[in-house]
């Protein structure tokens, strides 16, 4: 009986091993992808933010990049009706791959762009 105190010790040890095996604070797991909301997409709601965030830095101003402009919903339909935004964005062959010299557009933004050409991009 006199080894309890050390059973009782291993035992508490691998309880403490076991429980910090078992913690995941992972933020995929907690909030997982699926919070892309692409619902009720519009330019101004969705695509204007998206396209200031990783466009405009070239594309707007007297002398836009490409003479492309894309910082008014004017501007952007004409890109989305002949098909060079989806194109530029989505790394197409025969496009060029935009944002020039930056990552990819992710998932979520892309998935937005997507839908808001196959709804007729909307203004608002
Ligand atoms: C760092 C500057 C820069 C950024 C940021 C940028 N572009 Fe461009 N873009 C260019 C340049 C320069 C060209 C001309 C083609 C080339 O040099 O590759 C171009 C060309 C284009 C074209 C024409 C592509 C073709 O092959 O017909 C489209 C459409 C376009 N950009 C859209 C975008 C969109 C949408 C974004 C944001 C997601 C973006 N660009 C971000 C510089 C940029």
């Amino acid at each position: 009986m006199k080894n309890i105190p050390i059973i009782l010790f291993a035992f508490l040890i691998t309880m403490a091993f076991l429980n910090t095996g078992c913690y995941y604070d992972k933020a995929e797991i907690l909030y997982p992808e699926t919070v892309c909301d692409t619902a009720a997409i519009k330019y101004s709601n969705t695509i204007a933010p998206v396209m200031s965030s990783f466009c405009n830095s070239c594309h707007s101003g007297n002398t836009p990049s490409a003479g492309i402009k894309l910082d008014t919903y004017n501007d952007v339909a004409i890109q989305a009706a002949n098909g060079r935004l989806w194109g530029a964005v989505s790394h197409s062959n025969n496009y060029s791959a935009m944002p020039k010299n930056g990552p990819k557009l992710n998932t979520c933004n892309l998935a937005k762009i997507k839908k808001w050409l196959d709804v007729g991009y909307p203004n608002n």
